[in-house]
């Protein structure tokens, strides 16, 4: 029989043989591929969900696609294909790329189902019936020859604020401001290009501020980490607004119950899809639906996401559960982005590397292992450094862990007909093993992989230390030595099995394979039965090294060049520099405070696609600077930098923040953006003349 176990999850203690555990991931969008940066929170998710059921827990893990929304409908039209078709295509594409990494999920549903239409309206239903949902008209930027109303995204014009042309509707990438789309000069459509006019609509909105009481209790319960809490602190000092949830026709997605020509804006109806992908499995296979969506007290509920839709999931979304009458998330854990080799994935350097062009070149375990070895449960970024990411690859996994059955594995083969010894000749060293794993469970838990993930290839080099040290290929040429090169063996056999139960959530096709060698099932709660007097099988190798070209050939296969970028790019993208500026005077120039600063922070922004939060250094004085350069630089690429800044420009109130100047950088946008940097010897502070 399993122990009790004694689980602390935030405040509370959950004292319980079997905890019944429902664990999502964040829906991706049906109009993309899956790549590298959205495989983080895939692995750390699946990662967690097996360590789960190894513990002996239930622990459901659902997913699906998020297919409405216009991007998906502009995509279809686009492509010639009804939408229904386009989403079929990477319904498929996605299930494919995820069973290709071992992702295991319980079901992977679509958001655009019709357990997903009944959850959404029976939600919409009772939030309006129990007074949350309000109407009141609004004008909106409407294309009169698309004849629809326009998402922000879809406006482009020149920045009201600099000048810089071809900006999109809500932010300038040059300058960093946000505005209105109405702000923009010459604003055009992105769809016909026609100038968008206001028009006036009936929206639904949800009345997200009759839920603050309820959220700041949530909020204190600790369901969510302590950046995340401080962002929600932040939210609430702002005042909570009421929520847009409707959108006009045309638009994919549902229809409103009560409001004919009026759909449920994408993000309503796509956190309910967890809800209607658990609802479909749990119509499939008997499992209640309603102990894991209305019981807070039988069942968990946890969310994996990442910090960017952090406020769609710790603000609105327990919000309209509680509005609705179902059950809070236990936890909402968020993590960082994904940057490879210390930038921003890029198309133009080859590390945009889409899941399928991995999997053509590179076994997914070694991504598994890597993103593993580096995710701990903060929301910091983790970097995929290409060679690191090999040596360690090879030195831990193949060059540890596997080297230790291969060692053993020959002479239990060959020499003793496949037979483990009776008795180990170093139990205190197989304990020692078996004791760290409260740590590692405990790591794995928490979400400190990179924790669990040291610990156990420690426990990997002491492995190795053992076989090096008792020599069993010199043993077993020594006369009458048969039994005890056995018994070494047997020890290193039953070393590695301990290895592979704690490494199985990482690595599920391995220990798969492990099994099948050891001819033994993989539990946690078997560590401390070692195989004696067993029968194994035939070793076969588990994991081969990576070798550097398999890498080359995945960064080419994922590099697009500039002549093929441009073909791909829309026709507004700017090519070319600006034209020289009209003339100024000297006087002009001078009234110019140019100074060399060196950037001390640099953070991302919640909720701004093109801003990095700067913190500059004027050589005493402390500057908070917003920049529109997200696109071209990764945090870490920017600290300890030194760079030139407009110090005199007046501060500008952005809807983040207070930016206090402006840092420079050269070229068109996107990945094509260059901040400027001095010669050795500058200093911060320095004025530039
Ligand atoms: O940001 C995204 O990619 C969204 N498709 C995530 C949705 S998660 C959940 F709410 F459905
Ligand atoms: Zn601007």
């Amino acid at each position: 029989m399993r122990p009790t176990v004694s689980v602390a999850v935030k405040d509370r203690i959950f004292m319980t043989t079997q905890r019944k555990i429902l664990v999502t991931s964040a829906l991706p969008y049906a109009n993309g591929p899956i790549h590298l940066g959205h495989l983080v929170e895939y692995i750390q998710t699946d990662i967690w969900a097996r360590f789960q059921r190894l513990q002996g827990h239930t622990c459901y893990y659902v997913c699906a696609d998020d297919a409405h929304g216009t991007p998906i409908m502009l995509r279809a039209r686009q492509d010639g294909i009804a939408p229904e078709e386009l989403i079929a295509t990477v319904h498929k594409e996605h299930e494919a790329d995820f069973a290709d990494f071992q992702i295991g999920f319980d079901n992977y549903h679509s958001t655009h189902s019709d357990e997903n239409r009944a959850c959404a309206n029976e939600i919409y239903l009772k939030l309006r019936d129990a007074g949350h949902i309000a109407t009141r008209t609004i004008s909106q930027s409407y294309d009169p020859e698309a004849e629809m109303f326009l998402p922000d995204r879809f406006i482009k014009g020149t920045c009201p604020k600099c000048g810089a042309e071809d900006q999109y509707g809500d932010n300038c990438e040059v300058c960093g401001s946000t505005y209105a789309p109405t702000e923009l000069i010459h604003p055009v459509s992105v769809i016909s290009g026609a100038t968008p006019v206001e028009k006036d609509s009936e929206q639904y909105f949800f009345k997200l501020s009759d839920f603050t009481d309820m959220l700041q209790q949530w909020l204190r319960q600790g369901h969510v980490q302590p950046e995340i809490a401080n962002k929600l602190d932040e939210w609430f000092e702002e005042g909570l607004q009421d929520w847009d949830i409707s959108r006009n026709a045309p638009y994919w997605g549902f229809e409103i119950p009560d409001a004919p020509g009026k759909y449920f804006y994408v993000w309503l109806d796509a956190p309910i899809g967890y809800m209607a992908s658990f609802k479909n499995l749990s119509d499939r296979t008997g499992i209640s639906f309603d102990e894991y969506w209305h019981s807070e007290t039988d069942t968990e509920l946890y969310h994996f996401i990442g910090k960017d839709i952090a406020r769609f999931h710790t603000l609105f979304w327990p919000a309209v559960l509680h509005g609705a009458g179902f059950r809070t998330p236990t936890a909402v854990y968020c993590h960082g982005f994904l940057t490879v080799n210390g930038q921003k994935m890029s198309k133009s350097r080859g590390t945009y590397v889409k899941a399928r062009t991995y999997l053509d070149n590179l076994d997914a375990e070694y991504l598994r292992y890597y993103y593993a070895a580096k995710l701990s449960s903060g929301v910091d970024d983790i970097d995929l450094n290409l060679d690191d990411f090999m040596q360690r690859v090879n030195s831990d996994i193949v060059g540890k862990v596997v080297n230790i059955a291969s060692r053993c594995a020959g002479f239990i083969n060959k020499r003793f007909d496949n037979r483990l010894s009776a008795s180990l000749p170093d139990s205190r060293l197989y304990q020692e093993l078996v004791d760290a794993g409260a740590s590692i469970a405990k790591a794995f838990e928490s979400r400190e992989y990179s924790k669990a993930v040291r610990e156990i290839m420690a426990l990997a080099d002491k492995s190795n230390v053992y076989i090096d040290d008792n020599k069993p290929w010199v043993l077993i040429k020594q006369e009458g030595k048969e039994a005890d090169t056995q018994a070494i063996c047997t020890q290193g056999i039953n070393l590695f099995r301990v290895l592979m139960i704690y490494l199985k959530p990482i690595l599920p096709r391995t220990a798969e394979k492990s099994e099948q060698f050891l001819n033994n099932e993989l539990h946690w709660h078997t560590l401390s039965e070692p195989l004696l007097d067993h029968t194994i099988n035939k070793f076969k190798p588990l994991m081969t090294r990576i070798e550097k070209t398999q890498i080359e050939t995945m960064i080419e296969q994922s590099t697009e060049h500039l002549e093929q970028n441009n073909k791909s790019t829309s026709a507004t993208e700017p090519l070319v520099d600006d034209p020289i500026a009209e003339q100024i005077q000297f006087d002009d120039f001078t009234r110019l405070d140019l100074r060399i600063v060196k950037i001390i922070k640099a953070e991302h922004v919640e909720g701004a696609d093109k801003l990095l939060q700067l913190t500059l250094d004027l050589g005493g004085e402390t500057r908070c600077v917003f920049a529109g350069i997200k696109s071209a630089y990764a945090p870490e690429m920017l600290e300890g930098r030194l760079t030139v800044m407009v110090a005199n420009l007046a501060p500008r109130k952005m809807r983040f923040g207070v930016s206090e100047g402006m840092v420079l950088a050269a070229g068109p946008g996107g990945e094509n953006l260059f901040i400027l940097s001095p010669d050795d010897g500058a200093q911060p502070g320095m004025r530039v003349k």
